[in-house]
């Protein structure tokens, strides 16, 4: 595993990049005042509602809510997971990334992996021309010239080493063959070719990097029909997706996903111009794949066998994408015919008869109560009692937001149940996909004073520890002096950066609403300002903690300590303002 890339490094990668620059390099922006808007990338729109600010390095959406700071941008933008993008960044500036505890050793390690992989993949194209069999094979299955190519599509020739003794020359190249699982041990030690007459498809990564293969026979009398490498250090069956790559090289905007079971069925359909299909690799959907589909795009269609196979395949999917339903994302589940698969009947009904069957696809909410309500007798009390039974641990697997409350509320259409999720107890909403411009947070001081850091975060200076707010009972309190000591310790750290220490909280949102208000006007103005803020928090912290000893001693009484601490706190009340705060 490599190790953790150091928060420390964050902030001085988002220190040392211009996020306008990182925009700029993939989608024109215009100047708007102090600000870069461009049409959002992450949405359709007519006119411009995507904002780049320089000052605080950040990007916001007014349309569709997308927001975040360049390492944000470029995994939305070029789906990239969080250490790629980083990475990505790095390199842009001429910084290595520095690891911290796991494996010590760089990246760059992997390197001489990757490249043995890629000549693996390149030898097995080349095996592929030279066999009349295999080639004619994929004519068989329809195969044209040019998706082999896209998809790299090669042939493991017969006998025990042609890969072993193409690329193995020496003891280190034997070693990393072996790592990257492409040979198998006999019972003696003897290491062999693990694919061998076997049409080959590469498993690239999200970066077009071939880090691991499967392997199908041709005839349907050897086993087992596909064979795929095991798992080794580039390569994780459940965070990997076949033809991803392929997926992002065709699509710049993805509105939807398709997520097939097999190799054939994806290939067949990028074939037939459905250019929007991965697939899962001979395993069940993961969280993981799940989180990596959703941060791809915000629609997933998830296709099924109709037979009873598929089904119980289609219910796990289905209960590992419950946790990962944050508003604006939509699952739908597609069954086909029994005896069919997308490559079948892409086959029989090409590329638009498949996407009318996508387009009614079942919506995860349809048959999440139809699955359900499947055995159960929901004309009596009894069933719709079993029924919600049924649902409620899955429902509780949702992320709060207006998805869950419907998927409630269609509970108690359906059984007659309170389930008391519905009305006054509903989670505050923070729909990712609708517009936030219309609604401010309300002002209190706590926020009031968290907005201004935000947009001046040098501000954390103003403010000395112990904080004299620190014991202030108040929403908002701890978070406020959270922002403070990462501001603190972190000298120069701008918005964007800040924020990023809190992306993955609750409370990011939040903030970055916070983070949108624009303080206009003279650098010292806010900083006066932010003063007075934290001086009214310390005048309320001790006007709170005087409430609450006249409240006690009007109640019980107060002890020695106590007693002290009142006229201590009364003497300092009756000093004038200035010096309030210390
Ligand atoms: P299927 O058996 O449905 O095959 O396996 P398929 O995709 O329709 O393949 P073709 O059309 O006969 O070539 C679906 C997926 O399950 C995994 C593979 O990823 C396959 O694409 N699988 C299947 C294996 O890993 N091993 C096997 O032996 C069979
Ligand atoms: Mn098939």
């Amino acid at each position: 595993m490599p190790g953790l890339i150091p928060e420390r490094f964050i902030d001085e990668l988002l220190a040392r990049v211009d996020i306008v620059d990182v925009v700029q390099r993939h989608v024109p922006l215009k100047r708007a005042g102090r600000e870069w808007t461009a049409r959002c990338p992450f949405h359709d729109e007519r006119s411009p509602s995507f904002y780049v600010s320089p000052s605080k390095q950040f990007f916001h959406c007014f349309g569709c809510g997308a927001h975040g700071s360049a390492i944000k941008f470029l995994m939305d933008y070029e789906h990239l997971e969080f250490p790629d993008a980083v990475e990505e960044l790095a390199q842009s500036v001429g910084l290595k990334v520095p690891r911290e505890g796991g494996d010590q050793r760089p990246r760059e390690d992997k390197t001489d992996l990757y490249a043995l992989l890629d000549a693996a993949a390149r030898f097995y194209q080349n095996e592929l021309n030279k066999s009349d069999n295999a080639r004619a094979y994929c004519e068989q299955r329809g195969l044209d010239a040019a998706t082999i190519e896209h998809f790299r599509i090669g042939w493991a020739p017969a006998g025990w080493d042609g890969l072993k003794r193409v690329l193995g020359t020496n003891e280190y190249r034997l070693k990393l063959l072996e790592q990257a699982g492409m040979l198998s041990t006999a019972e003696r030690g003897n290491k062999y070719d693990r694919f061998r007459e076997r049409l080959m498809f590469p498993i690239m990564d999200r970066r077009g990097r071939v880090i691991a293969f499967g392997g199908r026979v041709l005839s349907s009398d050897q086993s087992p029909k596909y064979l795929n490498s095991p798992e080794t250090p580039l390569f994780h069956k459940g965070r990997e997706l076949f033809a991803f790559w392929q997926v992002r090289q065709a699509n710049t905007k993805l509105e939807r996903l398709i997520v097939v079971e097999g190799y054939m069925d994806a290939i067949a359909l990028h074939q037939a111009g459905v250019t929007q299909a991965v697939a899962t690799l001979g395993t069940a959907t993961t969280h993981e794949h799940a989180e990596l589909l959703f941060r791809a795009a915000p629609d997933v269609v998830f296709c099924f066998d109709g037979d009873r196979a598929g089904r119980s395949a289609a219910w796990r999917a289905l209960e590992s994408v419950l946790p990962r339903m944050r508003d604006g994302r939509q699952a739908f589940f597609l069954f086909l015919p029994e005896g069919e698969d997308p490559d079948t009947l892409v086959r029989s009904e090409g590329g638009a008869g498949f996407e009318a069957r996508a387009a009614q696809a079942l919506p995860l909410s349809e048959y999440f109560y139809s699955e359900l309500s499947r055995d159960v007798n929901v004309a009596t009390i009894d069933g719709r009692a079993r029924l919600a039974e049924h649902a409620k641990p899955l429902l509780a697997k949702l992320p709060d937001g207006a998805f869950r409350d419907l998927m409630y509320a269609e509970l108690e259409k359906r059984t007659g149940l309170n389930t008391g999720t519905t009305a006054s107890t509903a989670p505050t909403r923070a729909p990712t996909r609708t517009p936030a411009t219309n609604h401010t947070p309300r002002r209190t001081l706590v926020r009031s004073a968290i907005a201004m850091l935000l947009a001046e975060p040098s501000l954390a200076s103003e403010a000395q520890t112990p904080y004299a707010f620190g014991a202030l009972d108040k929403p908002g309190v701890p978070l406020l002096i959270e922002l403070l000591d990462v501001a603190r310790a972190r000298p120069g750290i701008n918005t964007a950066a800040l924020l990023e220490h809190f992306a993955q909280r609750e409370e990011s949102a939040a903030l970055q609403k916070l983070a949108m208000i624009e303080f206009p006007g003279e650098r010292e103005a806010l900083r006066a300002e932010f003063v007075d803020a934290l001086r009214k928090l310390a005048d309320q912290t001790v006007q709170q903690r005087l409430d609450a000893l006249i409240r006690k001693q009007a109640k019980s009484s107060l002890d020695e300590i106590e007693k002290s601490e009142l006229r201590e706190l009364l003497a300092r009340k009756a000093q004038p303002v200035s010096s309030a705060e210390s």
